[in-house]
Parts: C-alpha cells; structure tokens; sequence
C-alpha cells in the first residue's frame, strides 16, 4: 500500500512538473531561423584535439555543439565510479567558443561491467537468443528493472550535475529510441506485456474475447499462458502497442529525472527516426514530458521513395524528409532535425556522393519546413568503429572540411545571414486556409500491414500517394493522433488515408469534423475494422456509410500488370488496388466510375456536402498517383479558390515568416510560377536540380 502511495504521489508530482516547467517554443527558441550544431564526440578523439576542434565548430558558423550521446563508459567506468572531468572540459571549451550544448543522456550503450554482472539487462531476440555486449547499440531489455535502476542512477547524475548549468541548452534523451531488432522478446519483456495486459482487460476471458481466441483453440486459462512472440493477429496488435508505450516510458521516465534537477530553462527532447522503419514508436506517447520532438534524417541511401530519374541517388529522398519532418513537428508544433547527414553515409544500398549543392539544399528546405535547429551527424569521420565510412563536415585529417561539409557550412552561413529579413509574424492567407490534418497512427499502420489483404500492398506508399500530392500544392500539413481534436477553422481539409481501425468515437468525430465545416478526404479500406481489428458485425464499412455517401457492396483487386481504368473529372487513371463498389445515396455526388471489369458504371468515388463541410470518399488507390492529385486540386478549388503552386512530384515549397522556400529533388529544371513582383533573396525563378530558391510575395 505505501508503495503504491508513493508511486501515486510521485506520478502527480511528475505531472505537475511537467506541466508547470514546460516552457514554449518561442521561450527556447526566441530568435527568428534555425540554429546549426554538430555532433562530436571527445571520447574518439586525443584531448589534445578538443580545443582546435570546439573552435573550428564555432569559426565554421555553427551556434551548438551535441556530446555524450553513447559515453556511459567514459562517465561510468566501473560501477558506481563516475568521471565527467571530461565532459566538464568540453562543455567549458564549448562555451568559450560561444556555443551552446546539447547534451544526452547515454542509455543507449551499457558499458560492459553492467552487462557482465547482469546479463539479465540484455534483450533477447525472436529467436530467443540473448545478445552479448558486442560493441552494438540498443542491446539491454528496455522493461528490465535492474537496466532501468542503471539507467535512472546515471542520468541522475548527469541531471545533478547540468540540469541547471547554463552553458547547457537542451537535452537528448537515448538516442533514435527503438528496440533493436523490432521487439524484446525477454523475461522482463514476456512480465512486462503480462502486466499490462492484466493492466488493460482485466480478466483473461476479455482478453481471449479481444483477441478472438475461439479460433485455433487459442483460448487461454490465464496470464501466464500468454507467450510472445504469438501468431494471433490481435495479440501482435497488442504487444507492438504495448512495445511503444515500454520505449515511450522509458524516455519520460529520464525526462522526469531531468525536469525533477532543473529549473525549467533547458528543453528535452530525443531524436526520433524514420518512423516508417520503426513500426512500434509512436511520438505521440512523450508528447507531454519531452518539450518537442526532433528526428534524424538519411536521405540517400536508397530505400526511400525518390523521385527515380537520373539523380535521385544523389538529391535524395525529399518527400520522406518533408513528410517526416511534419510527423515530428505534429508532436508539440515544432521540431528539429537532430541528424542531417553531411555527406555520403556508411550504411546505405550503395552510398552515392551528394550531388553538388545538395546537402546545402537541405539544409534550406529544413529551415523551409521551420525546423528550430538542424544537428549534423558528424563533425569529424571517425577513424575507428563501424562507420568508419560515414563523413562528416571534416574529413579523416581532423581539419580540412570535407567535399558535402563545404556545402553544408555554405547553407549556415547563407541562412545565418538571412535571418534579420524574417517575419516571425507573417502569415500566409493561402497557408491558413489549406492546412490539412492528416490521420496517421502506427497502429492502424501495422495492423494493415500485418495482413495487407494482397502482397504488394504497401501502407507507407499509400500514405506517400496522398501526402505528395498535398505538398505538390504547397500545403502545411499536421499530422493528427486519433485522440486529437479535429478542428475545422484550424485544418479546414483533412485526409484520411486507409485508416482501417476506427472506434465508433472516431467515426463519430469526424462527422462533427465534417458538420463543422471541414472537408474531409477519406480513402480506401477505412473503417473496415473496430478498433480491436475486428471486422464488423455489419455490412462491409457500414458505420462509415454516411460519410461515405452510399452502401458499400464489394471491393475488388486486379493483378499488377492487369489494371482497370477509372474515370475522374473527364480522364481515365488506371488502378488495381482495393476497388470499391459504392451505391450512392441519392443526394451525393459520383466523381469515379470504374471503367470496365463486369461491374463496369459503378461508382468508385463519392462527393456530399454534409452540414457546413463535405465528405469524399475514394475507394481505390491508382497506380501513378494521378488521379488522387487530381481530386485533391478539385477538392481544394472548390473550398479554398484558386491554388498558387502546381508542382511536379518532388519539387516542394514551403512558407515561413514571411518567405517562400523551394527547394528541387529532381534532375529537370523548373519555373516557379512567381508574380512579377516576387523578390528573390536566394536563386531565381528557375529552379534548377538540387536548387533553392527563397523569395517574398
Ligand atoms: C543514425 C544514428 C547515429 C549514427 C547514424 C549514422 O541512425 O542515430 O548514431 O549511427 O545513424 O548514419
């Protein structure tokens, strides 16, 4: 009981920290443009080098400097026997050279007496082998009470010693927090999910009733007999969300510890990656204890979606480094890119060099997108340790700056400079009345993926379809958790793309959404499920009938290579994934019509105006995007009137106080459509490959 007590207390007393020492964006960041740093790490290099190296970061126009990020060795040596005479000097060379730190909390490598005296911190694999300290990442078990005793003794320390140093900006908690190899399948893992799942069903009947464990006989007697991983679809559903809340808690639990030492002037973030990779990490979830998210980005490694021509491989994935960007900047309304390669990497397919002026176009679209601050990994190219390979803004002698660095530093210095022309005021009239939200959670992700219907289904490419062609209009987009509000005057569009599992409560909140006045964009295969990932008990997406404007009646697929054709607005798109069959209501409006197979005539795509707002449903996804662009255009016409930019794929603009950024990922020149009066600061009209144009209206 009194243990309860206390977690009870200090829980509320964590909340009321977090809430009264939580400061705003425009506190910690209170200067107009984007602030430039590095990674470095002292614990790579001879002390000697410290000083030249701290001055050149600060010579070279870059304002922070990012340390300790995987040094729980150098701060913990053995047990108990901690060291930050280094990191003291390093922070003392940094400040003395005017820059400010960045500094992180070192979970993510344990140093190896921790792993000799406890294997028991290390995670175990699908396999059910446990991983060794092998000079790797992310190897403890999150859910281990003894990992999370180590974790909470360090970082109090470091909180103890910084949390009120003012030399001290902002904190990183771990770093891309994931579990490595997807999930921890552990003892500590296997009682963590047990508990919680007590936790969520209470008794072990409601579990078997959610996950519909009458099939195969899974049905289970108690707790204990749940193992993981398991095949049950429901079960998978439950342990990737589980998973997301063990990561998330463990970043507000170091949050905690920091926010507890300090004094509310030094924000806390973590450094989030791809989320497309990392299926079980929801940004959401730390939403209230990290101030803002920040992500890293690698966009030349070739497993991205580019625009394919003949210099992606060195332009770079540009969509997904826009798209992910407005996922971290969805969290908390702002963000930063805590990794921005500066070269060529060490891990991709094959690792191309940068075309000239690309990393320098980046890091103008960063600042376009708003980004508060752009972190290069990393200062200086190790020359030990597995990513030899991977540059940095110097090269392998320690002082000559590297071929992308020169670009890299070129854009500091040009966005430096820029920064007294800005308007933080400004606002866009054409930016406010187009703001889409866009519902996207990792769990309606995975739940699609984990059965996608056919193979060559692809979610995030469906997300992509959709997400381009907002961004070829120009348009800001904030991605929405279901739990958020749908506010029409704030995004008055919203997409909703393939979003299968959906509450009564959900459904119900986009029909306010709708009778308040937005216009709502949903597509294919939404709503098929309740929330549990349980189809139903009703016709085919019945309890989204009435924003779809009809009965659904079937849906059909084609084989790749065998598409039907769809008729959109007088032009025919070809298609073969997940075709609707809709019978309108009599009031709504038919905008596709499939074109052939034996249903040939029936709608495939609806249009209603519902209360002050409307309701589109598309149910199909076309195989070159086109057709989707084209009703986004029409949709977006109709409710918001004219729309000044029609981009090819790939070539993006983005507004911010007060200037116009475009920035060009494909190998074919552009012509912005500027007014005449347009004032340029950087480039001109023509929007070359891997160039930047920044101008006034
Ligand atoms: C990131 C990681 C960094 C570094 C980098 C290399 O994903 O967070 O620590 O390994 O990749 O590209």
């Amino acid at each position: 009981m009194m243990n309860l007590k206390i977690w009870f207390f200090g829980l509320i007393f964590s909340l009321v920290l977090a809430v009264s020492l939580s400061a705003s964006e425009d506190e910690f960041f209170p200067e107009a443009g984007t602030h430039f740093g590095v990674y470095y790490y002292p614990e790579h290099w001879p002390e000697a080098q410290w000083e030249r190296d701290i001055k050149r970061v600060a010579d070279l126009g870059f304002d922070f400097i990012h340390y300790n990020e995987f040094a729980w060795a150098r701060l913990e040596p053995t047990e108990g026997n901690f060291d930050f005479t280094w990191l003291d000097k390093v922070i003392d060379l940094a400040d003395k050279n005017g820059l400010k730190v960045l500094l992180c909390t070192p979970s993510p490598c344990i140093p190896a007496w921790l792993a000799e005296k406890h294997p028991e911190v290390l995670r175990v694999d699908e396999e059910g082998n446990r991983v060794g300290h092998r000079g790797a990442r992310l190897d403890h078990s999150l859910a281990n009470p003894i990992y999370q005793k180590y974790v909470a003794r360090i970082v109090t320390k470091l909180a103890e010693r910084y949390a009120q140093d003012d030399r001290v900006w902002g904190w990183q908690i771990s770093n891309e927090p994931h579990i490595q190899g997807g999930s921890d399948y552990s003892p500590s893992a296997l009682k963590a999910f047990r508990a919680w799942l007590k936790n969520k069903y209470g008794t072990i009947e409601k579990l078997n009733e959610a996950w519909g464990a009458a099939f195969w006989s899974f049905t289970m007697n108690h707790f204990d007999q749940v193992i993981i991983p398991s095949a049950n679809p429901h079960a998978y559903l439950d342990f990737e969300t589980y998973t997301s809340e063990e990561i998330a808690r463990d970043l507000i639990d170091q949050a905690n510890i920091i926010r507890a030492h300090g004094d509310g002037s030094q924000w806390i973030t973590t450094n989030y990656a791809s989320f497309k990779g990392l299926k079980n990490v929801n940004p959401f979830l730390t939403r209230e204890a990290l101030d803002f998210a920040s992500h890293t980005m690698y966009i030349t490694h070739n497993i991205m979606n580019d625009a394919g021509d003949s210099l992606s491989h060195r332009l770079g994935a540009g969509m997904e480094y826009s798209m992910f960007g407005e996922i971290a900047a969805s969290v908390s309304g702002y963000t930063g890119i805590m990794e921005l390669q500066p070269g060529q990497i060490n891990w991709g397919r094959f690792n191309a060099m940068p075309l000239p002026g690309a990393v320098r176009m980046w890091n103008w679209h960063a600042f376009g997108m708003g980004q508060r601050l752009v972190c290069t990994y990393r200062f200086k190219q190790p020359l030990f340790g597995t990513e030899q390979f991977h540059h940095g803004i110097m090269q392998t002698d320690g002082v000559s700056v590297s071929f992308g660095g020169q670009d890299f530093v070129k854009a500091v210095n040009e966005i430096n400079a820029i920064e007294d022309q800005l308007d933080t005021d400004a606002t866009n009239a054409f930016v406010e009345k187009t703001r889409t939200g866009f519902l996207w959670s990792q769990r309606n992700v995975m739940d699609i993926e984990r059965y996608p219907h056919r193979r060559d289904w692809d979610t995030w490419q469906h997300l992509y379809t959709w997400y381009q062609g907002l961004k070829r209009m120009a348009v800001d987009v904030v991605f929405l958790d279901p739990s958020d509000a749908f506010d029409a005057d704030f995004t008055p569009f919203m997409v909703v793309p393939s979003y299968q599992m959906m509450s009564p409560e959900l459904i119900a909140k986009l029909e306010t959404y709708v009778k308040e006045g937005g216009h709502l964009i949903m597509t294919t295969r939404s709503g098929l499920k309740d929330d549990r990932g349980h189809l139903w008990e009703a016709k085919i997406q019945e309890p989204i009938w009435p924003l779809v404007g009809g009965e659904i009646e079937f849906y059909d697929h084609l084989p790749l290579g065998r598409p039907g054709m769809i008729s959109f607005a007088g032009s025919e798109y070809p298609w073969y994934m997940w075709g609707t069959l809709i019978k309108p209501y009599e009031n709504t409006e038919t905008w596709g019509v499939f074109e052939d197979q034996f249903y040939k005539g029936t709608t495939a795509i609806t249009h209603q105006n519902i209360g002050k707002g409307s309701s589109t449903y598309v149910g199909t996804w076309t195989t070159d995007w086109e057709m989707e662009y084209a009703l986004l255009r029409k949709v977006y016409t109709r409710f918001a009137g004219d729309l000044p930019f029609d981009f090819p794929p790939y070539v993006f603009a983005d507004y911010r106080d007060g200037v116009w950024v475009s920035v060009n990922y494909t190998d074919q020149t552009y012509t912005l459509p500027t007014e005449q009066q347009a004032e340029f600061l950087i480039g001109e009209q023509d929007l070359t490959p891997g160039g930047v144009s920044v101008w006034k209206d």
